[in-house]
């Protein structure tokens, strides 16, 4: 397909890569990390070869929720640095070709940001409306807890009027309320804001509560993502929304903007992450397929961002319970390791105790699979987590640069995970130098990826492998194809597969050195222990034909 495509609608095969500023490097010796240690790391992420880095809120705040409550959407943390070091940092980026998205958190802000204090001080303030104020609000239905281990409530009396505030999530984070013009308006400053200072698009973050608090009182909470799709389009054609919407695919699909795609340009696949899980726990490939199966199309131009783990806890919240307690007796039977009834709050290599081939396989899969990759720091490294930190902390410990940690001088703001994940033994410093290491195995991975644009932008097909452990996917755009075959179980086995159209062709695969040819339709393939592959179909017929309209694409 046409390369050129890919650099207009550049997010469709971008490498998503998130990292929180304040555990990411220290480059001041306080021991949290900062902007200029950031940009230090700028050519680390160059040579890892995404394309976009999505960085976790850094503003003001008081920190009550790891930075996602917010007193100033307009400057930096303190801590971080200054808004000149962001300056600094974004012209780094993007010299090094990597665009830069943030965190867009208007839910909420929090209950010490100017404007709630504001709101709260009389039922008379000009601001009393940006919030969601009730007198007697309905009862708690107990699915809306987001938080269950420290709220019982959505609501919360604020004494000083005798009026109740919403707050979807903590009590310390007060709803601001969009069914106001005036909040509208401001949360589109707060784009244009950054977009002049280089952002290329937002995280939004909680999207069906940021739109779905304002009851009857907007009448069609979804142009409200139109508009602010719009505003930001105005402003910069190539920004991006991807969006938070963990909900069913039926429901989600709305978010893109019924048919024209006009609302959020990526959504999170959390029903494919949760089932990729699943199918983790079980060894075999069926949830996988039906999850590709039931996910639709997205409206065009849009895309599903894939991924495998968060900065959150794993949420197994649409499994059913039987299911989600399959995957946490296989990843996370200690009650220690799971978290508010639904997730786990650990990192992949520790929940497959550490087996670098099943790694590998779950990392090639992920990178396989349909849509744009996100991958959170340090998963990179194989990086482990460390319970002994609070609720969701625990996978958001510092990136490990060196045996010695290499994150600060200081003592670091969150503690290091120890035993076989400590930095002693995995560090960017040595992975770098081993041939084997994960680090190599992302970067082989992200190379192949962008070099097959047909992954992300194909028509892809689940194939028959006649092996319940055995995925495999084709991915077919412009006349070329690319097929991936992923071994879930630690066994080896051969599988038969058909390939239509492709009879003849040569098939050449890209993570090893290796070619097969497709005779009478079917290609024979022997697949070691987790083992996984990503075969190009030599092409067949002409290159797309130069006259073919770029506006169609
Ligand atoms: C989102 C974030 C999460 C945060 C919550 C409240 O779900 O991913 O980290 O706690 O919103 O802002």
């Amino acid at each position: 397909m046409r390369l050129t495509y890919t650099s207009d609608l550049w997010y469709k095969n971008a490498v998503i890569y998130c990292l929180d500023v304040e555990t990411y490097k220290d480059g001041n010796g306080d021991g949290v990390g900062d902007f200029r240690g950031l940009t230090q790391q700028i050519d680390y992420l160059h040579s890892l070869g995404i394309t976009c880095l999505w960085l976790m809120p850094f503003f003001p705040t008081p920190n009550k929720d790891d930075g996602y409550d917010i007193t100033d959407f307009y400057s930096i943390d303190p801590r971080l640095g200054t808004l000149g070091d962001f300056v600094e940092f974004m012209r780094t980026a993007k010299d090094r070709g990597i665009r830069v998205i943030a965190d867009l958190v208007v839910n909420h802000t929090s209950d010490q940001h100017p404007w709630f204090k504001e709101s709260r001080s009389s039922k008379d303030s000009p601001l009393r409306d940006w919030y969601v104020w009730s007198d007697k609000p309905e009862p708690d239905d107990p699915s809306q807890i987001v938080f269950p281990d420290k709220e019982n409530s959505i609501w919360q009396l604020d004494k000083k009027t005798g009026q109740y505030y919403l707050h979807s999530f903590y009590r310390h984070q007060p709803d601001l309320n969009v069914a106001n013009p005036e909040v509208r308006d401001e949360i589109a400053r707060v784009l244009g804001f950054w977009m002049e200072l280089g952002l290329s698009g937002f995280r939004v973050d909680a999207v069906p509560f940021l739109i779905e608090n304002v009851g009857d009182k907007l009448p069609d909470p979804h142009a409200f993502l139109a508009d602010l799709r719009a505003f930001m389009s105005r402003r910069e054609g190539g920004a991006v929304l991807l969006g938070e919407v963990n909900m069913p695919y039926k429901d989600l699909v709305g978010y893109f903007g019924d048919g024209n795609g006009d609302q959020l340009t990526m959504c999170f696949d959390f029903i494919g992450m949760q089932h990729a899980w699943l199918a983790f726990a079980r060894s075999e490939a069926g949830p996988i397929n039906q999850a590709l199966g039931d996910r639709p199309k997205p409206p065009k131009d849009c895309q599903w961002a894939t991924f495998l783990r968060n900065h959150d806890e794993l949420t197994l919240d649409k499994l059913t319970d039987e299911e989600r307690q399959e995957v946490f007796d296989a990843f996370g039977p200690d009650k220690d390791m799971q978290i508010y009834g639904r997730g786990l709050r650990r990192r992949l290599p520790s929940m497959f105790g550490g087996d670098l081939r099943r790694i590998k396989m779950a990392y090639s899969l992920l990178f396989s699979m349909p849509g744009t990759p996100v991958i959170f720091y340090g998963e990179e490294i194989g990086m482990g987590d460390n319970l002994d930190e609070e609720g969701r902390m625990a996978v958001r410990t510092p990136m490990q640069w060196s045996q010695s940690g290499g994150f600060s001088d200081a003592p670091p703001v969150r503690g290091i995970p120890g035993g076989s994940f400590a930095p002693e033994r995995v560090n960017v410093a040595d992975q770098k130098r081993d041939p084997d290491s994960l680090l190599r195995w992302f970067q082989l991975l992200i190379e192949r990826y962008r070099e097959c644009p047909e992954l992300a932008w194909g028509d892809n097909t689940v194939l028959d492998t006649g092996h319940p452990s055995v995925f495999a996917h084709r991915c077919d755009a412009d006349g070329a194809t690319v097929v991936a075959v992923h071994n879930l179980c630690d066994t080896a086995t051969e599988i038969d597969l058909a390939l239509e159209g492709l009879d003849g062709s040569v098939l050449t695969d890209l993570l090893a050195d290796e070619t097969m040819e497709v005779a009478d339709g079917t290609v024979r393939l022997p697949m070691s222990p987790h083992g996984c592959r990503w075969l190009r179909a030599a092409p067949r017929g002409d290159m797309p034909p130069e006259d073919a309209s770029i506006i169609a694409h």
